[in-house]
């Protein structure tokens, strides 16, 4: 791929499915040239639960995106979570190729290698393979070993898996929508692309991405990726609430919570009154902004609460100076930040996809991270490429060098 080249991010969500197109320009920037978006019906927390609703949502995001962009879309990087996504520590170990010891980007793919090769159960795979540090000789906290000098290289990993069924229901979506996959992208780590800031992941925070059907949570520390979860619920248990609790249809609680919604009581005024449709065609009733929120809040409550208590397991609450950012459509529930504030008990902000250009500033949502960071994450791959392949090149012609040195002597 060179730069120019479309690429093409698509998110499979529980409650829209947004396809994504962008290049990168000259400058290396990430340019946005269209997407496409489409309501979700075959998702249910964030996992496939029926292929044909599933491929005509994908199908319509793609045909939009391709109006739009005026690129025909034929495949690109799709993200993936389920409540299955699991991850693991994980040690590799490889002795140094070169007689010299000089280490070579073939020995740090050697040792990825190594550490990859863990105990599976037989009904999960390996999504991602991320190297925390890499140790050489004995020396830690090294980032990139290549063209240093030791005998002995050492991997930390983050190895995250997901069970094979819901890889091979997305998959089968994908291939019979005509989109073909590139690479599978945890969600939480393309979220991260694109609403983190570089100096947030190197001091510690935590990404809270809160959907329709699920919230991803990952811890950043270092630089990388360090712990991930998916909790099956989201915005759509708020929206069931306020339809059971007003006694309106879902549709009707659904453009109640965005347009009015707040997760904090106490930031609605105490007169402001709103018209509620009844179901059944009864007369509609009257319902205060102060008495919605007050149904939401339990229920944000809870979805926090759960947040936090993972955290606790997974043993980061508390510990990362860059606090919490949120972000996910249900993140935009006003008072939704400040109640996070109270029950985590850390700095919360609220994260949109930055950093990119074009169309960026039409789809400037949270709804929209893993989306944008799926094109981030692609953008970011290329450019890793692109520089191996210059390191590459530059070795031969320093090999070359060496060579014509040795026969002239
Ligand atoms: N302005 C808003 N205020 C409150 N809630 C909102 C707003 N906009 C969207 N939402 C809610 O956000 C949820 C959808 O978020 P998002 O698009 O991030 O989910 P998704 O990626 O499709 O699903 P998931 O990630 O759970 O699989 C819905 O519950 C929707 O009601
Ligand atoms: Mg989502």
């Amino acid at each position: 791929m060179a730069r120019g080249d479309t690429m093409v991010g698509l998110d499979v969500g529980s409650t829209k499915v947004a396809v994504i197109v962008g290049s990168l320009g000259s400058d290396g920037q990430l340019q946005i040239i269209g997407f496409g978006s489409a309501p979700s019906a075959g998702i249910r927390r964030g996992s496939v639960i029926d292929i044909e609703n599933t491929v005509r949502s994908i199908e319509e995001a793609i045909e939009k995106a391709e109006q739009m962009s005026g690129r025909s879309i034929d495949g690109g990087y799709v993200g993936i979570t389920a409540t299955s996504v699991a991850s693991i520590n994980n040690r590799g170990v490889v002795a140094v190729a070169d007689p010299e010891q000089e280490i070579t980007r073939d020995d740090v793919d050697r040792v990825l290698q190594a550490a990859r090769v863990i105990a599976l159960p037989h009904d999960r795979r390996v999504v991602h393979v991320i190297p925390r540090q890499f140790i050489v000789d004995g020396n830690d906290s090294i980032l990139d070993p290549v063209g240093m000098i030791g005998a002995r290289l050492e991997v930390e990993t983050q190895i995250v898996t997901i069970t094979n069924a819901s890889v091979q229901n997305l998959l089968k979506c994908c291939e019979r929508a005509g989109f073909r996959v590139q690479e599978l992208v945890l969600n939480s780590l393309a979220s991260g692309e694109a609403v983190l800031f570089p100096a947030e992941k190197e001091l510690g925070v935590v990404l809270v991405d809160i959907g329709g059907g699920a919230t991803d949570i990952a811890v950043f520390d270092q630089g990388s990726l360090w712990y991930s979860a998916v909790l099956p619920v989201g915005g759509d248990y708020i929206t069931s609430d306020l339809a059971v609790g007003l006694r309106t249809p879902l549709n009707q609680a659904e453009e109640l919570k965005k347009r009015m919604g707040c997760a904090l009581p106490a930031l609605t005024p105490d007169n402001e009154i709103v018209e509620v449709p009844s179901v059944g065609g009864q007369k509609a009733q009257q319902a205060s902004k102060k008495m919605i929120a007050s149904i939401i809040q339990p229920r944000a409550q809870e979805i926090l609460g759960l947040v936090k208590n993972q955290l606790e397991k997974s043993r980061y609450q508390g510990l990362l100076p860059g606090g919490i950012v949120l972000t996910g459509g249900t993140a935009l529930t006003e008072g939704m930040v400040e109640l996070a504030a109270e029950e985590m008990g850390q700095p919360v902000r609220l994260g949109f996809p930055e950093a990119v250009g074009g169309l960026a500033d039409v789809i400037h949502s949270p709804v929209f991270a893993t989306g944008i960071g799926l094109l981030a994450y692609a953008a970011k791959r290329h450019t890793t490429e692109m520089e191996k392949t210059e390191g590459l090149a530059w070795k031969d012609s320093l090999d070359k060098l060496k060579k014509w040195f040795k026969d002239l002597f």
